[in-house]
């Protein structure tokens, strides 16, 4: 693996070459947005079909703009979530790329608060497309270690941010007419989403409305099978581990994001075929890793 300064990586984004980003929610693979040629080299290295939109970073709210159509809801929504794991999806601008967007007539845009992240936004200047840095259907990583050496090949390089702080990508949400949607659950809940906005819950839930959100995906190499409870012998996750191989997970919501894609990727490293996961608690904070670990266990 060859790694990166921020500077050296805010150099080979501006010759239009894909560089790994950490960010507070997973390991991004990152390219200028506006070039067309960059971008498609993110759908090759990832295996992507290239209908599915990426995510354009920006370092703020103003950059932003310049990018999408934000009504009233959708610059609230940015107001009180940025820098952070929330994701905006706005009309986009004719200077956005249809590579980016996958066709769409809308633009994803999220600003995010990892620090070098953010170093290497203001160094190169750029707005960067940067999906999870995984191969297409698999786990996102939030470590370098994490990273398919598959993906290695097609990179400049990975600047190092040690673990995501967040484990989940970003919520993807849209708004509009005093309502904002979840496109994609995460670690910032509709409940919060609502308190820190003001803005109401769309009843209709929608999984048609984020293109790329189908079941398969996030899977490791190994079959996910969720339980109620780890049986002695059974190696996974658990809440209780009473064997070998049983990774205990935190009991908070925030902690088991946090470890849910290392833990399933350590027991991969491991050479398991068969992971176990014990069904973590119910509430709005779990939403998020519910839903990633049914599309686990496809
Ligand atoms: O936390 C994250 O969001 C990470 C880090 C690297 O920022 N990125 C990430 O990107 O998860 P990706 O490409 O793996 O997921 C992008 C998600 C998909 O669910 C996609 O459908 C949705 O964002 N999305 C992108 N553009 C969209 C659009 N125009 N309309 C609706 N959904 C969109
Ligand atoms: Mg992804």
């Amino acid at each position: 693996m060859r790694f990166l300064s921020p500077a050296e990586a805010a150099a080979a984004l501006l010759q239009d070459k894909l560089v790994v980003l950490p960010t507070e929610t997973v390991y991004g693979l990152a390219a200028n947005a506006m070039s067309d040629a960059a971008v498609r080299n993110i759908f090759r290295a990832k295996g992507r079909p290239s209908d599915h939109p990426l995510i354009v970073h920006v370092l703020d709210l103003e950059l932003a703009e310049q990018l999408g159509e934000f009504n009233e809801e959708s610059r609230e929504l940015a107001r009180a979530f940025w820098p952070g794991p929330l994701t905006v999806v706005v009309p986009k601008k004719p200077n956005v790329p249809d590579a980016v967007t996958g066709g769409h007539p809308t633009v994803a845009l999220r600003a995010p608060s990892h620090v070098v992240f953010q170093d290497v936004l203001r160094r190169c200047g750029l707005a960067l497309a940067a999906p999870s840095a995984n191969l297409f259907t698999e786990l996102s990583p939030t470590t370098t270690n994490a990273l398919n050496p598959k993906l290695l090949d097609f990179l400049a390089g990975v600047v190092e941010g040690g673990p995501c702080d967040v484990g989940l990508e970003s919520a993807v949400v849209s708004a509009s007419s005093g309502q904002f949607q979840v496109l994609r659950p995460g670690m910032v809940t509709a409940e919060e989403i609502a308190r820190r906005t003001g803005i109401e819950p769309s009843q209709e839930t929608s999984r048609q409305a984020s293109p790329g959100t189908h079941d398969k995906h996030y899977q490791p190499r190994a079959k996910v099978v969720l339980v109620d409870r780890l049986e002695t012998g059974q190696a996974g996750l658990a809440l209780n581990p009473s064997g070998p191989n049983q990774i205990r997970m935190p009991l908070d919501a925030q902690g088991y994001a946090r470890s849910l894609f290392s833990a399933l990727a350590n027991l991969d490293q491991h050479g398991i075929t068969e992971i176990f996961v014990e069904r973590p608690p119910f509430g709005p904070e779990w939403v998020a890793i519910h839903d990633r670990l049914q599309r686990a266990a496809g």
